[in-house]
């Protein structure tokens, strides 16, 4: 594992490399397009958290966090959140332990901002990031969110 790889900011200079970043075309059910994310973290503001994934010079991936949003208002208006909300690794990348960094790298993050709890949803199936989840300690809550698994890891 290279200790070049750090968290960046998106600026003019690299916005153009994080539209064109792409997962397998079999897991694009799986996760939004950066620019769908891009267009939310405009939207929501404070509350997301966009990061991209930097190897040295070379672009290996994208992440959003959510922060202290408010889960599920009309069940329990107390119940607030943060976690991963988007994770695209670049194609030709995968399985070189990016998305694992990733996933601490947000975690440390969480847990600078005083958080206990990191939780992530994720689409079922076969060829949906279960197994990544289930490996990095994530555990199911049993919840449903609009058919994705919700999991939750202690920080
Ligand atoms: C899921 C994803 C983020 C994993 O990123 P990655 O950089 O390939 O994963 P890593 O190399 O960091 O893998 C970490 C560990 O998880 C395991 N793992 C990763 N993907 C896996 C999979 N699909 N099934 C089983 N194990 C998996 C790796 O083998 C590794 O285990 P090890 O440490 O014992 O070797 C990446 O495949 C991806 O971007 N997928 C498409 C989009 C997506 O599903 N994003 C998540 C949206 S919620």
């Amino acid at each position: 594992m290279s200790t070049t790889l750090r968290l960046e900011q998106i600026t003019p200079a690299n916005v153009d490399a994080a539209l064109a970043l792409r997962v397998h075309p079999h897991q694009e059910h799986n996760v939004a397009p950066v620019v769908r994310s891009l267009a939310e973290a405009y939207a929501f503001g404070e509350t997301a958290w966009p990061r991209l994934i930097f190897d040295g010079d070379e672009l290996v991936g994208f992440l959003m966090a959510f922060l202290d949003i408010q889960w599920n208002a009309e069940k329990d208006p107390t119940d607030r959140r943060s976690g991963l909300w988007r994770l695209n690794i670049s194609a030709d990348v995968q399985g070189k332990g990016y998305g694992r960094f990733a996933v601490e790298a947000l975690r440390e993050e969480l847990r600078r901002r005083g958080e206990q709890r990191f939780y992530v949803t994720w689409e079922p199936g076969e060829d949906g990031p279960g197994a990544f989840y289930d490996k990095l300690g994530f555990r199911p809550t049993g919840e449903d969110s609009g058919g994705q698994v919700v999991g939750v890891l202690d920080i």
